[in-house]
């Protein structure tokens, strides 16, 4: 048992959150849905990089997953019974696209549209993310995001979801982490599509960036009431000393890693000290992109995971700035991200500060642990449980210390295919046998579920 440490904050309870707030967990069309070549899905990014030997680490893919595209109703009363008032998907666009100027498929209207009304049957808000990473393999093979074009494609994707789902459906999230959908796609490589290619990655940024800018008007012209924004992969950064290299580096760091992002969505441009840094490297863009990109949005939707250190590494590309792995003495899971619950206050402090960017919306933050299920079927994951709980306490701290978040999405309700890791990490609150798709709750799932319940 471990004693309570006198330093530490008492327990969360939910009555300490407004009781508007919204309790979520969240999701990925690709990582859970798997049926992957059934009702005209067609190819997606992902299962192309999946499917080339090496790039997935126990070789799998998201083509069965959780296969929750057939167990969403059980799926679903997990999260009811678990005490949820929201959840968080994201919508397949090849489900609903199988070419350029095509016409969107009804089967995978369908799905959505039977998905969104199993969540209202059950009390849970949905929210729906348009884009968290499965690109239709045939955009990709005209350029992909790289591809100015790719935009519009979405836009017509956008328009599709939104007219078939905006009955229902007032929340909506562009993207997820377009970080991730840049530079790990398309400059580091360990995601789809591979690329390597640092201008190429920022390209992709501001294309995603410059659709979301324009998905928002044609969001709010779809659904009555609309909530738009986008969801960030955010960290808070430390320099590995007070040396002034460590502080420019961080510097530099910060530059890409969150003001490129940020700075533009809030109408300042991108970083003129990032763009002085990369050159050529700089995206081509066209005159009204930027005031397109700065459209205002509803709320800010916050991923969070983990802090950074960061140390100045002339010799690493593309800004001589280098991400530090954890330190021995710290705590981490099994990912070997640290464990850091003030970074989640001091994170949310510095965009509040930053940025003023309205609603704020805690859209991930979870932790991998290896769980082993005991002889009696339970998963005692406790290190998660406390992760929740200490997130939750530092997140109630700074929404008392005025920070304006409004509802929290614990990713994952289950576990899932976690992209190139496949599926040897596990996020769940909710345990999956993949032999036997048999759900079961861990010991984390209880825990939020008597917390929402006020237990
Ligand atoms: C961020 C991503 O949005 C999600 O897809 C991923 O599984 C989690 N972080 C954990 O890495």
């Amino acid at each position: 048992m471990t004693t309570a440490n006198a330093h530490e904050p008492a327990a969360p309870q939910r009555g300490d959150f407004a009781p508007d707030f919204l309790w979520g967990c969240a999701t990925s069309s690709y990582q859970i849905e798997g049926a992957g070549q059934e009702d005209g899905r067609v190819e997606s990014i992902w299962d192309r990089f999946a499917a080339t030997p090496g790039k997935v680490k126990d070789g799998s893919s998201g083509l069965v997953a959780c296969d929750h595209y057939h167990r969403w109703p059980e799926d679903f009363d997990i999260g009811r019974d678990m005490g949820l008032n929201a959840y968080r998907f994201s919508i397949a666009w090849p489900r609903i696209f199988a070419e350029v100027g095509g016409k969107p498929n009804e089967k995978g209207l369908d799905f959505y549209s039977r998905l969104v009304d199993g969540m209202l049957e059950r009390g849970l808000q949905p929210w729906a993310t348009l884009y968290h990473w499965d690109l239709p393999q045939f955009l990709e093979d005209r350029g992909g995001w790289n591809n100015r074009a790719t935009v519009d494609a979405y836009l017509a994707f956008v328009d599709a979801m939104t007219r078939r789902l905006g009955d229902r459906v007032q929340h909506w999230i562009t993207h997820n982490e377009p970080w991730c959908t840049s530079i790990i796609g398309n400059f580091e490589g360990w995601h789809a599509p591979g690329n390597t290619d640092f201008k190429t990655a920022l390209q992709v940024a501001h294309h995603v960036l410059l659709s979301h800018g324009k998905a928002v008007p044609l969001i709010r012209a779809n659904v009555r009431n609309a909530k738009a924004g986008i969801a960030l992969s955010l960290h808070p950064v430390r320099p590995a000393s007070d040396s002034p290299e460590d502080l420019a580096a961080m510097a530099r760091h910060d530059g890409l890693r969150y003001r490129w992002f940020l700075d533009p969505l809030y109408g300042r441009g991108y970083p003129q000290a990032t763009l002085d840094i990369i050159g050529d490297a700089a995206p081509t863009m066209e005159p009204g992109d930027l005031e397109a990109i700065a459209v205002p949005t509803d709320f800010l939707g916050v991923n969070y995971y983990f802090p950074e250190t960061i140390k100045n590494d002339p010799g690493h590309a593309p800004l001589g700035a280098r991400v530090l792995p954890p330190a021995p003495q710290a705590e981490t899971t099994a990912m070997g991200w640290e464990v850091a619950p003030q970074g989640l206050a001091e994170l949310l402090h510095r965009i509040e500060n930053d940025y003023h960017p309205g609603p704020m919306y805690i859209t991930e933050n979870g932790s991998c642990y290896t769980d082993e299920v005991s002889a009696d079927g339970e998963i005692d994951d406790v290190e998660r449980r406390r992760y929740l709980q200490t997130h939750l306490a530092a997140l109630r701290a700074a929404i008392r210390d005025g920070v304006p978040v409004k509802g929290y999405f614990a990713w994952s309700l289950l576990d899932n295919f976690e992209w190139a890791e496949g599926y040897l990490k596990r996020f769940g609150l909710t345990h999956i046998d993949y032999a036997t798709q048999e759900r079961r709750l861990k010991s984390s799932g209880k825990w939020y579920r008597g917390f929402l319940r006020g237990e």
